[in-house]
């Protein structure tokens, strides 16, 4: 292979083939060839104006998945079920996705539960293997791809399905009394999520969950991590409902009107509403979105958060919500409102635009939990603050701090 002209992302999807990695991938293709504006990208706002970001045609994109496939698959079952991907755009970057999934690899359903277990046709079997001997193999896959494609800087991007809320086990406290122990577990020490988490992070490579799944979220990741100086982030993308309540719940908290329920009903058919349809995987996503409005306004109004799988309505989801609040001598009033959008599109950019500045805090020297970027997820690891409008300013002020505006 020829040395490589210029800096080399490695973008490593866990979770390929569905319908968020297949629009990241279709995006990344798509934008780097000109063909498609960077609509709904942030890193392409103008506070990013001199930024070391990596340019998008400087990702490599590779990964794991659990159905066999292609991204030129998912993306035509995307078009004909979602009308968005035209045929031409398709056809202009079919190079490109070619080439992204023959870098896929089949993945381990470890931990996962019945319903995700259930539609993997693609992974090897694991069987009586140790824990260690699987993170192993998926440590191996890693390091093949750094190696083959001479990447600088590998991220690691769990887009994968939903598992079920995985219980806390003594394990989890220390990476010394987990590493001893998953050389004889069988599986009920850690879900899928989380060895992709600690194979990227023990390597020092970054790692990032765009999932409400386990994932790195306990502190032996974070010790692992903190050795190896490993970057990392969390949890579960704030893509459209969970956004609109944490841009919404601020302003029942400063204009001092009492909020005395606040009720979101969600219908979706995607392959992840699918999942999601499984009580025990939906209780993984109802916590995330359940959670935001309470820490807002420091108190605990009544909630309820549905999601329901519609199959007709592919990867159009829509959110509604219904806010009964108290106004001026506390007259009861409502505010309702539709949000539709096509989820993985949403999703995608944001991914993105993790990916991108997960590589400019590489660059800078950083280590350890990003926590300037609390406003891409519902439920930010290491920032107990919800508000989108502190969460970016948050972000505004890292940027600031980078001296590098024009
Ligand atoms: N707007 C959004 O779409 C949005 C927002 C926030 C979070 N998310 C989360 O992102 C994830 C992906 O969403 P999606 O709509 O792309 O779902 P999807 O069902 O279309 O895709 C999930 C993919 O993960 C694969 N997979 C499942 N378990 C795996 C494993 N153990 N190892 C490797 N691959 C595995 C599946 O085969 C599938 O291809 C979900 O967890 C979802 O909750 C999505």
């Amino acid at each position: 292979m020829p040395a490589p002209s210029h800096r080399r992302v490695g973008l490593w999807l866990v979770g390929a083939y569905g319908g968020v990695g297949t629009s990241i991938a279709v995006g990344l293709a798509s934008l780097s060839r000109g063909l498609k504006p960077a609509t709904g990208l942030v890193t392409e706002l103008p506070m990013f104006r001199g930024a070391a970001l990596p340019a998008l045609s400087e990702f490599v994109v590779g990964g794991h998945d659990i159905r066999q496939g292609s991204f030129g698959e998912s993306a035509s079952e995307f078009r004909a079920g979602s009308g968005v991907f035209e045929p031409e755009l398709l056809a202009a970057i079919s190079d490109d996705l070619a080439a992204a999934s023959a870098r896929v690899r089949s993945g381990t359903v470890r931990g996962t539960g019945k319903s995700i277990t259930r539609m993997a046709d693609w992974n090897p079997s694991d069987g009586a293997d140790t824990t260690a001997q699987v993170l192993d193999r998926i440590s191996a896959d890693l390091e093949a791809f750094v190696q083959s494609e001479s990447i600088d800087h590998l991220i690691v991007l769990n887009v994968s399905s939903t598992e079920p809320p995985f219980p806390a086990k003594p394990e989890h406290e220390s990476w010394q009394q987990l590493n001893a122990a998953l050389a004889s577990d069988t599986g009920e020490l850690l879900p899928a999520s989380s060895l992709y988490a600690l194979a990227a992070l023990r390597q020092g490579h970054t790692y990032i969950n765009f999932t409400p799944s386990l994932g790195a979220s306990f502190p032996a990741a974070h010790q692992i991590a903190e050795q190896t100086g490993a970057l990392h982030a969390g949890k579960d993308g704030k893509t459209g409902e969970t956004l609109m309540k944490t841009v919404l719940a601020p302003m029942f908290a400063h204009r001092n009107l009492q909020v005395m329920s606040w009720v979101g009903h969600n219908i979706f058919g995607n392959r992840d509403g699918q999942i999601l349809d499984d009580p025990v995987n939906k209780a993984s996503k109802v916590s995330t979105k359940d959670q935001v409005v309470h820490q807002i306004l420091g108190y605990k109004p009544s909630t309820l958060v549905t999601i329901e799988y519609i199959p007709d309505m592919g990867d159009w989801k829509t959110a509604w919500d219904h806010i009964h609040f108290k106004g001026f001598m506390g007259t009861a009033m409502t505010l309702q409102f539709t949000w539709q959008g096509c989820d993985s599109l949403l999703a995608a950019p944001l991914a993105i635009d993790l990916a991108r500045l997960a590589d400019l805090e590489k660059q800078r020297g950083g280590r350890g939990l990003m926590k300037h970027l609390a406003s891409f997820f519902k439920s930010p690891e290491g920032v107990p603050e919800n508000d989108f409008f502190r969460q970016f300013t948050m972000l505004e002020e890292y940027v600031a701090s980078l001296g590098t505006q024009k």
